[in-house]
Order: structure tokens, then sequence, then C-alpha cells
């Protein structure tokens, strides 16, 4: 077997790496010892907010040795587009029962707020233990709804991002590190 080393096929559609695959593991490691240290020894139920947060609690949770259950929960936000589309939407639920349980919500990136704040309002009607929250990025400068997450991997400026589970228009999640998508691939493309 070849130990050559590829560079994946969609690093030539960046224009630049904001966070590499290097930071990026440290970090998540890092996180993961974050959580446990915040938690003790108490069971943690971590939602995981799909797609996006996919590859990130994959691998994060590597790194949280409490017990954990885990359940997914999809907001649809954006279209086919780098721009958010409004209102975001549930359109799958929680499956696990969280009365009285700590919750952990994960997201790739906290953006406006607006998917934080409605997941956060959902789930403190169900009558949790706790809820917090964790994210790999934060564009703190674009915030439309007070939000502050407790665990925040980075702080990244004002660009769109794919990469490590945020995608545009559904590629690049399968990137290993972050970057910043080309300005000529950011309109609405045609195999869309
Ligand atoms: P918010 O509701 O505006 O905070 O947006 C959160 C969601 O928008 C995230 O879960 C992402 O799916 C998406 N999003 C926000 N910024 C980006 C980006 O730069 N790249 C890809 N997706 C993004
Ligand atoms: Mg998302």
């Amino acid at each position: 077997m070849s130990t050559t080393l590829k560079l994946h096929p969609s690093h030539s559609d960046l224009e630049s790496i904001m966070v590499s695959e290097a930071s990026i593991k440290r970090r998540v490691k890092r996180l993961g010892a974050e959580i446990a240290e915040t938690y003790g020894d108490e069971e943690v139920t971590v939602v995981s907010i799909i797609n996006g947060a996919i590859l990130f609690t994959a691998d994060l949770l590597r790194f949280v040795p409490n017990p954990v259950r885990l359940d997914c929960i999809r907001i649809s936000s954006y279209g086919n587009d780098t721009k958010s589309i409004g209102k975001p939407k549930m359109v799958h639920s929680l499956t696990l029962d969280v009365t009285n349980r700590h919750v952990l919500l994960i997201d790739d990136i906290l953006d406006t707020g607006k998917t934080l704040a409605l997941v956060t309002q959902t789930i403190l009607k169900l009558n949790p233990a706790s809820v917090k929250t964790c994210v790999l990025l934060d564009k703190k400068g674009r915030r439309e709804v007070p939000f502050n997450a407790d665990f925040v991997g980075f702080d990244i400026p004002d660009k769109f991002v794919v990469g490590y589970g945020l995608d545009f228009a559904e590629r690049y999640r399968n990137l290993p590190c972050i970057g910043v998508l080309k300005p000529e691939l950011q309109n609405p493309p045609e195999w869309a």
C-alpha cells in the first residue's frame, strides 16, 4: 500500500484554510476534557444537530469519558445558498426522554443564534435537569438573537466556511479541515 499523502480533491475549491485538521484534533480533545470536567461523574444526554454536527460529535464523544446517551435532531435553516433562509424549523425531533437529564446540545457553528435559541427553548420545555451547548465554531459578529455557547472550539470571523461537517449545498462535509470556499463557487450552483 502506498504511504503517499493525497490531498483531498475538494481542497482545490478552497480560497484558504481557516482551521487546519491538526488544530481541530487538538481542540476537540481539549473540549472533551472541558466537558468531562464540567459534568464530573454525571451522565450526559447528548443531542447532536445533524447533519452539520455529525463529524464533530463523533470525534468529540471519543474524548468524553462520562456515561452518554446520544440523540440527534434535524433542523432546516439553509437552502442551497450561503445565506440563512430565515426561521429555522425542527424537521426531526428528539426520540429520547430528556426530563431530569443533563442535556448537552452540539452544533457545528453558532451564527445568527436562531437555531440554538430555538432548540434550547424547545428542550427547556421538557424539564431537563440542565441544558448546555457546545459548538465547534462561533461567528460572534453575526448574532441576531443573543446567545452564548458554554463550550466553543474556535471563534471565527464572518466568512462562509465549509468542511468537517459544514456544507455548501450538501457538499464538502467530508473535508478534514475548515476552509473558505472560493467566491466563484459560492453562487447558487447548477448542480444543487
Ligand atoms: P444560526 O441559526 O444562524 O446560528 O445557524 C446555524 C446553522 O447555520 C449551522 O448549524 C449551520 O448549519 C449553518 N451555518 C451557519 N454558518 C455557516 C457557514 O459558514 N457554513 C456552513 N453552514 C453554516
Ligand atoms: Mg447545521
